[in-house]
């Protein structure tokens, strides 16, 4: 029997993710850091089916920050090859289950064929409206800023903008994000209490979800019942509900 599952009135349209406790996971099965990893990137799939379902129309997952690049060189390589690897196996059922796929982080310290298939996926699911999946690659919350205030910079050097023009809104224009809504939910896997540098801008109003799961066990069902929870919160920004 398909399963019956509908979307929570108030649910989360935006939903980020730091997919933390891979490690954790494998050496707790006296396994390679690695390991975790491949086994973290078989979750991914299910999530982002889950997504439809439940009226998450975007998913913005963290593969790797800015900071990741201070671990073993062999385990850095290891998560490249793994992200070319998801990449090109993944590609075609994105595509075809409506998936919208975008990359957002610093680019060029990719390697080349890693870049050339963010690309490719980039394009090949650029039609798609189905569930909008952004992917945060070399991604830092603090880089990205400082790259959109260069860009901005530019701007008003350029004759472009104006300081005197320069608000709020200015800003998110320049971000890596700047096609994406903010996110309503970030959600946390491994019991870490901390965003370690994830959408510091966007986030600022998003509700949080610090959960005890590794990333490898976090299932449809918790995702399901975050959502469901989130759906009962008072999001006040700042003003007082009567
Ligand atoms: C998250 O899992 C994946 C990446 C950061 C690439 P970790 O590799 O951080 O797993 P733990 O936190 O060491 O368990
Ligand atoms: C955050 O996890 C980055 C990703 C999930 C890709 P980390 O494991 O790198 O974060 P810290 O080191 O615990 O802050
Ligand atoms: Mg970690």
């Amino acid at each position: 029997m398909p399963e019956v599952v509908s979307a929570p009135a108030n649910g989360p349209k935006h939903v980020a993710i730091i997919m933390d406790g891979n490690g954790r996971w494998a050496q707790s099965r006296g396994r390679p850091r690695l390991f975790g990893h491949h086994a973290g990137a078989k979750r991914v799939k299910e999530i982002v089916r889950a997504c439809a379902p439940l009226g998450v129309k975007y998913l913005t997952i963290f593969g790797f920050s800015t900071e990741n690049w201070r671990r073993t060189q062999s385990e850095v390589a290891g998560l490249m090859s793994l992200f070319r690897r998801y990449i090109r196996k993944e590609a075609q059922a994105l595509k075809a289950e409506g998936v919208r796929v975008r990359f957002i982080g610093d680019r060029p310290r990719l390697d080349e064929k890693l870049r050339d298939l963010m690309d490719e996926l980039e394009e090949l699911t650029q039609d798609n409206d189905g569930v909008h999946l952004t992917i945060a690659l070399n991604y830092g919350g603090r880089d990205e800023v400082a790259r959109a205030t260069q860009r901005l910079a530019q701007d008003v050097a350029d004759g472009k903008l104006s300081p005197a023009d320069v608000g709020e809104e200015t800003l998110p224009k320049y971000l890596d994000t700047c096609v994406l809504p903010d996110p309503d939910l970030v959600i946390r896997t491994s019991g870490e209490a901390r965003i370690s540098n994830f959408l510091l801008w966007q986030s600022a109003y998003a509700e949080y979800e610090f959960i005890d799961t590794l990333w490898p066990d976090f299932s449809k069902e918790e995702f399901r019942e975050l959502v469901m929870s989130y759906s009962q919160r008072d999001r006040r920004f700042g003003a007082v509900t009567l």
